[in-house]
């Protein structure tokens, strides 16, 4: 017997090992469902008359099969490596993508769309799903899991399932900051309180659809996105502080609202996932987090390009993303979103146990 297996070689052992595991091994979770903005949009805008898209290259090509989905990304976001961090074998499907469909639903879906945010004028703005409506369709995602499975099944993929929101960055950056109707009748403090307003809703109407495993994105460094310092930054090269400190006071405003939220509905975990100071810290010290470039954008000039800006046409588009903490002007490379969903993963334990 022993020889037997010996004669079977290293590399098939292996390769049943990993197939065993990938067939049976559960996830952590039974679900993972995701909502929010570009950060997080794996291909919803792809079925949307809006102009906030990315389903053409340059966008996709360090992919799988070099294929655009509709990711804000060269290649993964940091949601797809916490799918895969937590076990699943496949991506959860964009819901309104066809492959959103039958017992694919079984382990979640992503929601999320770009240019939506926290207002929903944002959404409105440039035609984007908001987040009532993700909502909506988060409900109807749920009665076709009751289908599939039944109640008692259905609200155990719900309530242990793990939730992931993600947004405000657009509500900021292609809302508030570009927008007079809103920057000349509110303070960024009070704009702020109207966004997290939303966020306590949005998490009360989860929480009453049987949802008790949540996270939320802080806001990145908005002022160090590339076009954010080409936009607003006035001809100087460094991170914008003005909007960085925007950030930092949403972000202080955002963790206190969730402890409040916490301490006010019994059973519900929920993490605010810092990726301000992790995404800091990339720009700042570039070279000791594997990088180096953190300043300008690898998809053409880096300095603003992004959706339709960044194209295959883009001049100046670097060859290899790998270096680079930016793929566009406002997203991380995929090397930057494998950093940042390292972060999420240590902040999140709570949401596994
Ligand atoms: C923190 O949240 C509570 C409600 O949970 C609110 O009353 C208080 O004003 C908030 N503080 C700040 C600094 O936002
Ligand atoms: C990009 O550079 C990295 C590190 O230098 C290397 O490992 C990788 O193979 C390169 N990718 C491509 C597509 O050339």
């Amino acid at each position: 017997m022993g020889l037997g297996i010996g004669f079977l070689g290293c590399s098939s052992l292996i390769i049943l090992a990993v197939s065993i595991s990938h067939a049976y091994a559960d996830p952590l979770v039974p679900s993972l469902c995701i909502f929010g903005d570009s950060v997080v949009d794996a291909g919803n805008n792809n079925n949307l008359y809006t102009l906030v898209k990315a389903n053409f290259p340059p966008y996709g090509r360090d992919f799988a099969n070099r294929r655009s989905t509709g990711r804000f990304c060269n290649g993964k976001l940091a949601t797809d490596f916490t799918a895969e961090n937590l076990g699943f074998t496949a991506y959860q499907p964009a819901y309104l993508s066809p492959e959103a469909t039958g017992k694919n639903l079984l382990t979640g879906a992503n929601f999320a769309s770009a240019a939506s945010g926290y207002d929903d004028r944002t959404a409105q703005l440039y035609q984007a799903i908001s987040l009532p409506q993700q909502l909506n369709y988060y409900k109807e995602w749920q009665s076709k899991v009751v289908n599939l499975v039944g109640r008692t099944k259905a609200a155990s993929i719900f309530s242990k399932g793990v939730h992931i929101l993600s947004a405000g960055n657009s509500d900021f950056i292609q809302n508030y900051y570009v927008n007079p109707v809103l920057n000349q009748a509110y303070s960024a403090d009070q704009y702020s309180d109207i966004l997290l307003n939303s966020y306590r809703t949005f998490v009360q109407n989860l929480y009453g659809l049987g949802v008790r495993r949540m996270g939320v994105t802080s806001l990145p460094p908005t002022g160090c996105l590339p076009a954010a310092i080409t936009l607003f930054g006035a001809g100087s090269n460094e991170c914008v502080q003005r909007l960085n400190q925007d950030a930092t006071s949403f972000n202080v405003k955002l963790k206190n609202t969730s402890q409040g939220l916490q301490s006010k509905l019994p059973g519900l975990i929920l993490v605010v996932f810092d990726i301000y100071h992790p995404l800091l810290d990339m720009v700042t010290k570039p070279v000791e987090n594997g990088f180096f470039e953190s300043r300008r954008a690898c998809c053409g000039t880096g300095t603003v390009e992004t959706s339709l800006l960044c194209n295959a046409r883009s001049i100046g588009t670097c060859s290899n993303a790998t270096g680079y903490v930016f793929w566009d002007g406002f997203h991380p490379t995929e090397a930057a979103n494998m950093v940042l969903a390292g972060d999420l993963l240590g902040q999140g334990i709570s949401l596994i146990s």
